[in-house]
């Protein structure tokens, strides 16, 4: 700490001291020079801060003695690049008749080392002479009239914080971090490179363009990184994108760390790791990753080191190819590739920075006299790789940024020194002084400046910003193996919201050098036929495929819902279409053709036997037993078989009508004919003398009468159904959803029940009276039989009634039908069967003395 406060208070040396004491100047001394890499003197002199090493050594913290000079590693010839692109811009101004005519701008260069503590020491140095005697310092005009500078954004803060008392102003041509935007804190800033929210909308667009809905955030530990992950984040609220991961590669990078960072990015599912980050950091933390053997990251890189070409060397190919990223807007500088030639050792003997590109860019010893381990250099020096990192101009960007910042201070100043005596922008209308120009003054110029360069239109807006474009940078491979980037799309942040990004996604190549876009999500997505279901306590990205429940839809990828079908439809198999619900009723199929079957024969059965008695009707078994009444009973049995028919088929409005009441009266009319029989039977037995009275009340005419009204009366209650609430056709959607039961609603289901309760009623009657008269004497007693086919009966409809309430759907039919049967064949067997055989097998039975049981054995 005490040695930044020394090296602060040390450089802090400044004019207004020796301008109010003349004496004080002497004892005013410079305690810690820093000079500039390289100078030129000049009528107006502006300042440039590079970062013309990677990084520097951690500072001695030690306050015993005279801190020693900050030692810098790492030469960055790419910087380097941009320092001679200051100085190309500045004498190509010196030299245009157009531009300054009549005067010369001079330059200071300083070093930042990429480090925020040397960026200061370079502002300071910068406003500073090199030593008191030729400080400019003490003389009224400022020393210095802008600065173009810095690089990093954390470098430019200090930076700005420095300038501004004096109301500097200061042009950077690569600080993007979207916190200069606060006009407040950094009133003289100006930037030729787009502010960063920017490019958070871009990558952000571009993560949603790609789906890739789980990714990683990795930055360094600047502002620069700080800021534009805020941004990013706030950016992704709202879309489908969710953050795996954020991780902050340590700004001196230590490998302890970097290996733990490695280790997160490699258990992630999330495949696609966004960096904000810059060479600084990133070539030790990408030296690392390779060694790893980490597969399958495809990286966003941050406009900072997208177009870095250190990386571009083929050993970074396989771990870095496919790299994809929003670099700055290119330009074409005409001069720098001669003038960069031009600097060389033999030029420059005593620059110790251009000695150090040479080391970098040969990894020679350029200057004999200095001390070095490196051979000597011998002129003919083979290019190397590293040597693109300097040469490379097929498409400056940064570089460009650098020449475009120069030449808004040139036509801003340009611009000051055109001004009219009393139509000037300041007080009283006031112009500046040729000779005494104040920093502020040009700042003024600098805000209203707006000029052409190589056909693009340079300006700021009041926050300092300038234009939003971003070229779309893909890591492709190259001839060499090598790493080239290419452009694949852009953009234009003038553009129409949802329009700006612009990309030809088949040039793309993406990581492990594959034409399909890589994917980086958290949870698989959802096919058609199943819905997202986020998992509790993690972000909405990750989530299971749940499937639809039946009756419910989805037709889509990664639907979040299932949606239900429409009331007449249901799900198919797969969930992914409504189809119109199966409709169930009893049809023709094995269960209705066994019905017809069963029906048909034992009509025919009933008709056989029909046959039969009319055949036999003079035998003795016949005329015994009332033979219309059996006759009666053989065509309400038929009609009862068949009958059983109407419940087969699609339900009409008629079928569901016939159904209960052809049922109804077929039965009633049946068992009134076997209750007539009863009736006989009882009556002709209990009957003590032949002629009797109760005889003659059941002659034949009263036997029809009974038969009729007793049939009648389910006729009327039929009728009064039908009029008051007949059965109709009805689709059941509830009972089953996945399908649509037709089925006859019984109207009124007390009529229903009134119509089953008569036929009960009736066979309930028959059953006592025949229970009675079971005993009573004769061979042939057919009480007895009657009897057993009225337990029969009753027992079938009793089993009827539980199992068609709990029956589903057609099933209900089915039941009711095979009840009409069971009970049609239970009459029949019992009625009949017996005379049948006697008629048939036993004729010698069949006689009158056998029957009345008077037959002597
Ligand atoms: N746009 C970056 C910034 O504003 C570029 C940058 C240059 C950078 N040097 C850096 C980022 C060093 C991080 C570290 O800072």
């Amino acid at each position: 700490m005490c040695h930044t406060m020394t090296r602060i208070s040390s450089l802090l040396w400044l004019c207004h001291v020796c301008v109010f004491n003349i004496s004080v100047a002497k004892v005013c001394t410079l305690q810690n020079s820093f000079h500039p890499g390289f100078m030129a003197e000049g009528d107006f002199v502006i300042g440039g801060i590079f970062p013309l090493h990677y990084n520097q050594e951690m500072p001695d913290l030690n306050c015993t003695y005279k801190p020693p000079p900050v030692k810098c590693n790492g030469f960055d010839p790419r910087a380097f690049r941009w320092a001679q692109t200051m100085r190309l811009a500045v004498e190509e101004i010196n030299h245009s008749s157009e531009l300054l005519t009549n005067y010369t701008l001079g330059y200071k260069i300083l070093d930042s080392c990429a480090y925020p503590l040397t960026g200061q020491r370079a502002a300071l140095a910068v406003l500073n002479g090199m030593s008191e005697d030729d400080s400019p310092m003490c003389s009224n005009a400022s020393p210095l009239l802008a600065v173009i500078g810095e690089s990093g954004s954390a470098q430019s803060i200090v930076v700005s914080r420095i300038l501004q008392p004096f109301r500097i102003p200061m042009i950077s041509y690569f600080s993007s971090c979207a916190c200069f935007s606060d006009r407040k804190k950094y009133p003289t800033f100006f930037r030729v490179i787009p502010n960063d929210d920017y490019q958070v909308k871009a990558i952000a667009q571009l993560l949603v363009r790609f789906n890739w809905t789980w990714v990683g955030l990795v930055r360094g530990d600047h502002e620069y990184g700080r800021f534009a992950v805020q941004g990013l984040l706030k950016e992704l609220q709202g879309t489908k994108v969710c953050v795996a991961y954020q991780e902050m590669i340590p700004l001196l990078y230590n490998r302890r760390r970097g290996l733990e960072i490695m280790e997160v990015m490699r258990s992630s599912s999330a495949k696609v790791v966004v960096v904000f980050s810059a060479e600084g950091e990133m070539t030790p933390f990408l030296k690392d990753y390779m060694t790893q053997n980490i597969t399958g990251i495809q990286w966003v890189a941050s406009e900072a080191w997208v177009t870095a070409s250190v990386f571009s060397g083929s050993e970074y190919y396989p771990h870095l190819g496919g790299t994809i990223g929003f670099g700055i807007k290119k330009g074409y500088i005409t001069r720098l590739g001669d003038y960069l030639q031009t600097v060389n050792p033999a030029m420059y003997p005593d620059n110790p920075l251009v000695q150090e590109l040479w080391e970098a860019l040969y990894g020679c010893n350029a200057i004999p006299s200095s001390p070095s381990r490196l051979p000597l250099c011998s002129g003919h020096e083979l290019q190397l790789p590293q040597h693109s990192a300097y040469m490379n101009i097929s498409s400056p960007r940064v570089a460009y940024n650098v020449y475009k910042a120069v030449y808004a201070i040139a036509h801003s100043l340009h611009n000051l020194l055109l001004c009219q005596p009393g139509s000037g922008p300041f007080e009283n209308n006031s112009c500046a002084q040729n000779n005494n120009i104040y920093p502020w003054q040009l700042q003024y110029y600098i805000q209203e400046v707006t000029f052409n360069i190589a056909g693009e239109e340079v300006n700021f807006d009041l926050k300092g910003d300038s234009v939003p474009y971003y070229d779309v940078i893909n890591w492709q491979r190259g001839t060499a193996g090598n790493i080239e980037f290419v452009t694949v799309g852009l953009y234009d942040g003038t553009k129409p919201t949802g329009e700006e990004l612009m990309i030809q996604e088949d040039r793309i190549m993406w990581a492990r050098h594959q034409s399909e876009v890589p994917v980086s999500v958290c949870g698989a997505s959802c096919p058609p036929g199943s819905r997202k279901a986020v998992r509790r306590g993690e972000p909405v990205c990750c989530f299971d495929c749940v499937p639809c429940d039946s009756g419910k839809v989805s037709n889509q990828t990664n639907s979040i819902e299932c949606t239900f079908c429409p009331d007449e439809f249901w799900s198919n198999k797969d969930r992914t279409a409504c189809i119109s619900k199966e409709v169930e009723f009893l049809a023709y199929d094995s269960l209705g053709i066994t019905l017809t079957v069963i029906s048909v024969v034992g009509a025919s059965l009933t008709i056989a036997v029909c046959g039969i008695f009319f055949y036999h009707r003079n035998t003795a078994i016949v005329r015994v037993n009332n033979s219309e009444l059996s006759f009666f009973i053989l065509f309400a049995l038929v009609l009862c078989f068949l009958c059983s028919l109407v419940f087969i088929g699609e339900p009409t409005a008629w079928s569901c009508m016939l159904r209960h009441t052809i049922f109804s009266i077929t039965f009633s009319l049946c068992i009134s004919c076997i209750l007539g029989k009863t009736l006989v039977v009882l009556a002709a037995f209990t009957a003590t003398r032949p002629g009797d009275n109760v005889m003659k009340w059941l002659g034949p005419r009263q036997q029809r009468a009974i038969i009729f009204s007793c049939t009648l009366m389910q006729v009327i209650i039929c009728a009064a159904w039908l009029i008051g609430a007949p059965p109709q056709p009805f689709r059941n959607t509830q009972y089953e959803h996945s399908k649509i039961i037709i089925e006859c609603s019984v109207g009124s289901t007390l009529a229903f029940w009134c119509v089953l309760g008569y036929i009960g009623l009736q066979a309930c009657l028959c059953f006592v009276l025949a229970f009675l008269a079971r005993n009573l004497p004769g061979n042939f007693n057919e009480a007895k039989f009657i009897t057993f086919s009225m337990l029969i009966f009753c027992a079938v409809w009793l089993a009827f009634i539980p199992a068609y309430i709990s029956s589903p759907g057609k099933y209900a039919n089915a039941v009711e039908s095979f009840a009409i049967l069971a009970s049609s064949f239970g009459l029949l067997f019992c009625l009949f069967a017996s005379k049948c055989y006697i008629i048939l097998l036993k004729p010698e039975k069949n006689t009158k003395q056998h029957l009345m049981g008077k037959e002597k054995k």
